[in-house]
């Protein structure tokens, strides 16, 4: 059955690294999961940057040159179509990659930073599309080595983007998760929240997850097919 999106005051799509795996880049968990490959210590924590920024900021680099290899999908089109036509839906996302916003969708919530920005301690945060390399790795004003503004592992999330999301999850009245593993801190409190709030919850997920029991339905397909075809 379809879902009529202008029957809705508001809506959030709340989107994961599944969303850009059709795309080609890989997740985080499950078969060919970064973290199967990677040991998070070593690339994707504040520790590991101090201890060696050079080994952090290479393993940066590649992810982005392999994000750039990289394109849009369907669904991320149906996203962006969807917003133009219905002001009121919002994404809350917890995407690094730059993908939607490629493909020309408004993200509400950028949760947990993107590898497109650099910031400095003392001098705050940058743009930096230069490509797979990093136009520069230390901050030209103090020289201090640049981390990508990016939410690691024991990093906290920004309290501004969090307070923002958690207000339009809370205010939603149809939350559709679409590519998350929903295990991770906020994305495991904000499918409560939905909850809790009374909003229509939908999955869309090709797996079931942790979190699938809160919803009110599970869609088991890839997220492409699933955004072009079940929102009218
Ligand atoms: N369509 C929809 N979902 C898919 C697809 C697809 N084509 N392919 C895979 N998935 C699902 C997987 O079944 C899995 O449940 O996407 C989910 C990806 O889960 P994770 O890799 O855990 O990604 P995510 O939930 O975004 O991770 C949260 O963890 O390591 C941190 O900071 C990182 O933002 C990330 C956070």
């Amino acid at each position: 059955m379809q879902i009529s999106i202008s029957e809705h005051s508001s809506v959030v799509f709340f989107t994961g690294a599944g969303l850009s795996a059709e795309s080609g880049v890989p997740t985080y968990r499950g078969a060919g999961g970064i973290w199967a490959q990677y040991r998070y210590e070593d690339y994707a924590c504040q520790r590991a940057f101090d201890r060696d920024p050079q080994r952090v900021l290479h393993f940066h680099e590649l992810r982005r040159a392999s994000v750039l290899a990289c394109a849009p999908h369907a669904g991320h089109a149906a996203l962006a179509a969807m917003q133009a036509a219905h002001p009121r839906v919002q994404v809350v996302t917890q995407n690094i990659d730059g993908m939607l916003q490629r493909a020309g969708v408004r993200v509400d919530a950028e949760l947990h930073g993107s590898m497109w920005r650099m910031r400095c301690t003392q001098h705050g945060i940058r743009d930096d599309f230069s490509g797979g390399a990093y136009a520069s790795r230390k901050c030209e004003h103090c020289a201090a080595w640049l981390r990508p503004d990016i939410t690691w592992f024991e990093d906290s999330i920004d309290e501004a983007v969090f307070a923002r999301a958690g207000k339009l999850i809370s205010e939603c009245s149809l939350f559709v998760a679409v590519g998350t593993s929903a295990v991770v801190y906020p994305a495991a409190a904000f499918v409560p929240l939905a909850k809790r709030s009374g909003a229509q919850l939908v999955e869309i997920n090709p797996e079931t997850t942790e979190a699938s029991s809160l919803f009110d339905r599970h869609i088991a397909l890839p997220a492409s097919q699933a955004l072009t075809t079940l929102f009218v």
